[in-house]
């Protein structure tokens, strides 16, 4: 079995992939990077996006691959892979528990530090003994979760075992214990509604681009904070500068964004009311992601659908 490591991370990946193909029996193999000579023989992609010195993503022809079985994404979000039109074959999108694990930490971390108005007193440690202001218990507090999936569903349980009352939207219509689930355009603006702190974890899409804009805003309760770890374009930041301008946002918690890296000169970076991080709200742990992937390889090897198989019309 020949699989190429279309990425620039190999030899980051090589030494657990490998045990981990090896321990699901799956060798002999050749796992190998783009200096790969039989390109017919490549039956397994395993990629992560090339970013050009510009900054763009460059698209990758994955045509040339005749007999290619599957390309595994090393990421969760797979809109590079969905919109390229050379691929003709199953697109994989990163299930991992690390990668969940590390997204729950961060989504909860931010959560809290809103709920409980923490700024108030790491930035305002002036002298002033500010006991007025009470922070609520988390059973007081209403958080959304805009996207229900691999990485919604453990954010959404884990904030609810902290007491939050948790309400999640998705695609499909789901019942998920004691999350007040919500579903299509209708559950859309209920959930903006009802939310003071909102969490986006959707993938981008045709449907999702720009999801959060001036109308949609405008359904969300005053002083509301957002949460966003899914993609930048999920949100037209025209919108949301206005909205925190016009004090309606209390606040932004952002960790992607349209153009990445984050452009120094961009306002969201000396904004009072917005939080920049680069990037950096869950990685794809290379143990975890290893044992993921040779396991996908696996499925697919013996005819059965993989974890984390893409629905390239839905586009995630
Ligand atoms: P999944 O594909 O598992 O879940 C996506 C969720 O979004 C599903 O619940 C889906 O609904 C919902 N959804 C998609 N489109 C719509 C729509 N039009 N209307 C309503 N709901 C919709 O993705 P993951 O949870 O694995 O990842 C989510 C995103 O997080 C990734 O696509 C990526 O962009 C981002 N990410 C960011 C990271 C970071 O470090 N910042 C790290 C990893 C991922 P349904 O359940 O009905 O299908
Ligand atoms: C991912 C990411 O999609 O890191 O996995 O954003």
């Amino acid at each position: 079995m020949r699989i190429l490591f279309m990425s620039d991370l190999l030899a980051f990946y090589e030494e657990d992939l490998k045990n981990s193909l090896f321990e699901l029996g799956l060798s002999p193999f050749t796992l190998s990077d783009e200096a790969v000579e039989k390109v017919d023989e490549v039956e397994y992609i395993i990629y992560s996006p090339v970013r050009s010195s510009d900054g763009t993503n460059l698209d990758r022809d994955f045509s040339l691959y005749k007999n290619l079985r599957a390309v595994l994404s090393l990421y969760a979000g797979v809109e590079n892979l969905t919109k390229n039109p050379t691929l003709n074959c199953p697109v994989v999108k990163m299930v991992d528990e690390g990668l969940t694990r590390g997204m729950v930490e961060w989504c909860v971390a931010h959560t809290l530090r809103i709920h409980l108005g923490i700024d108030r007193h790491i930035l305002g440690q002036d002298g002033t003994w500010r006991k007025n202001i009470k922070p609520l218990l988390a059973r007081d507090r209403k958080v959304g979760i805009l996207g229900l999936g691999s990485l919604g569903q453990p954010t959404a349980n884990a904030l609810n075992l902290l007491g939050f009352e948790v309400h999640g939207w998705s695609r499909s219509k789901k019942k998920l214990g004691e999350i007040c689930c919500y579903y299509g355009d209708d559950g859309f603006k209920k959930i903006l509604a009802a939310c003071e702190i909102l969490i986006i974890l959707l993938p981008l899409t045709e449907e999702t681009f720009h999801i959060i804009n001036f109308k949609t805003l405008s359904y969300m309760p005053k002083s509301a904070a957002i949460i966003n770890a899914g993609r930048g374009g999920l949100i037209n930041d025209k919108a949301l500068l206005e909205s925190l301008k016009a004090g309606h946002l209390a606040h932004a918690t952002l960790d992607v964004f349209s153009e990445e890296p984050l452009p120094p000169t961009h306002p969201y970076w000396l904004h009072p009311k917005v939080t920049v991080t680069p990037h950096i709200a869950a990685d794809t742990v290379i143990e975890t992601s290893s044992r993921s992937i040779a396991k996908n390889i696996q499925l697919i090897s013996q005819g059965n659908t993989p974890l984390g198989l893409v629905d390239i019309t839905r586009g995630y």
